[in-house]
């Protein structure tokens, strides 16, 4: 009997199974040996959701959801956030450790060489509508860079992944930025590389006609924090997308691309969006009760509160907060944040909010900094998508070179009509469905 195992009687046969717990799980191939369906077939785990389904091995992000402790390669984001820079925390992210001074000076000439985009891509995102949503630009010309780079799909060449790489982290700025220039109708403002990776961000959002952009250090600070808080947060939903659309082998665009949809969605990176739209719609202090009470009713969901694995406290919202304040020295309290502060001191004193474990998440206080900012609301889930390029990035080749992982194929459990036979259009009955 391993030492570590788990025993399963199967109390139709008597038959007694012995599996092996590693890494405190058990594999849940080991349990196709338990016949257990009709069909013949061995017995499936069901888990929607993957509320409780470890799917990869994986050294780069760790979190204790009940401890509140998010780790980049064992380092605590708290300390990252405050002595790191974003491009240095993707050098970690992806290379496993950090980087000394020669080779992130190496790492940051890289990325920043990278950040042009071809002129054909600006023609692509002249072709969009006025009032396109900036993450529905940003994923179909991520998706499009990928004719532009076909070499990217020789996934198994480390000098083909190396140089994907650089080119993502450098280009999704760039890309970001370009939405916004678009929605507005102003000209493209193209990378200016003496600046920093966010106070390159910056001008090319915000240059009008001064011959050299000057970032203002609190932004570019505060948007450098804000990018390392959103780099990676292993295996959720646009992560998952990432690996399981790679697993196909198609080239790193075409999966980030995936990824970005997955984050556009309102219970994922769009919840930044959602949390501005939703103390908009409060619209003052004096309606929070009646908003709590429709939240409670079931109505409404409060965004920005709550978490799949954080059941304690989020610490990137707690880094958060002490930003916004820095942010709101330098540009003055917007009325939305009083909103947003008393919604936290009354849900958090709320029995329907402590039962549940909900407390702010990292969205509920970035999506205000980034208003201060002067971000307009739908930029808020591209300005997610920008740092979590990393971790997809880190994620995907680290899945690439797993030999355990094959193409992502999950099982179901079918439900539907048993088999039977086609009947004309002619002979069915006039009320069928
Ligand atoms: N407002 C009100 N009730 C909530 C909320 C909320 N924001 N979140 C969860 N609940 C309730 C939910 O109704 C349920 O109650 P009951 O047990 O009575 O049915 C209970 O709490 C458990 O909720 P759940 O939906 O089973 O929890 P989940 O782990 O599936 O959902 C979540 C996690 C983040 C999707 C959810 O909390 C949510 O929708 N939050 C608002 C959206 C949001 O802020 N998303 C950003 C997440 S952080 C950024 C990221 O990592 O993407």
């Amino acid at each position: 009997m391993a030492k570590d195992s788990l025993t399963v009687v199967d109390n139709r046969t008597g038959r007694t199974y012995e599996l092996p717990i590693e890494h405190g799980a058990i594999r849940a191939r080991d349990l196709m040996q338990i016949r257990a369906r009709p069909d013949g077939g061995g017995l499936l785990c069901y888990d929607p959701a993957f509320v409780n389904t470890a799917s990869c091995k994986s050294r780069i992000t760790y979190i204790d959801g009940d401890a509140g402790v998010l780790l980049y390669r064992g380092y605590p984001i708290e300390q990252l956030a405050e002595q790191s820079s974003f491009l240095e925390a993707a050098y970690l992210l992806i290379k496993g450790e950090l980087p000394n001074a020669t080779h992130l000076a190496q790492w940051t000439h890289n990325v920043t060489t990278h950040t042009i985009v071809h002129e054909n891509i600006k023609n692509f995102m002249d072709g969009f509508r006025y009032d396109a949503h900036p993450m529905g630009m940003l994923v179909a010309t991520v998706g499009a860079l990928s004719t532009f780079y076909p070499d990217a799909k020789l996934i198994h060449d480390p000098e083909s992944r190396r140089i994907q790489t650089h080119r993502l982290i450098a280009k999704m700025p760039t890309i970001a930025a370009f939405a916004y220039r678009h929605a507005i109708g102003m000209p493209y403002a193209y990378p200016d590389n003496d600046l920093s990776y966010t106070g390159n961000f910056l001008n090319m959002m915000f240059k009008v006609t001064e011959l050299k952009f000057r970032p203002k250090p609190v932004f570019e600070h505060a948007l450098d924090v804000l990018f390392i808080l959103h780099a990676d947060h292993e295996q959720n939903c646009s992560t998952n997308a990432m690996r399981s659309i790679g697993s196909s082998q198609v080239d790193p665009f075409s999966a980030l691309a995936g990824a970005c949809a997955a984050l556009y969605g309102p219970l994922h990176g769009g919840a930044n969006e959602a949390v501005l739209r939703m103390l908009q719609e409060i619209g003052s202090v004096r309606n929070i009760p009646a908003y709590l009470k429709r939240v409670k009713a079931g109505e409404v969901r409060l965004m920005g509160f709550g978490h799949r694995v954080y059941r304690n406290f989020d610490p990137r919202g707690t880094c958060i907060k002490r930003l916004a304040e820095e942010v709101f020295d330098e540009t003055g309290r917007n009325p939305l944040t009083d909103i947003a502060m008393e919604l936290e001191r009354i849900a958090l004193e709320d029995d329907y909010f402590r039962s549940r474990k909900l407390y702010p998440n990292v969205d509920f206080y970035s999506g205000v900094i980034y208003e201060a900012m002067g971000f307009p609301i739908d930029m808020f889930p591209v300005l997610f998508a920008i740092p979590r390029t990393v971790g997809w990035i880190a994620q995907w080749l680290e899945m690439v070179q797993d030999e355990e992982q094959k193409i992502a194929r999950p099982r179901q459990i079918y439900l539907g009509s048993g088999r039977r036979d086609y009947v004309p259009i002619a002979a069915r009955a006039a009320d069928a469905a």
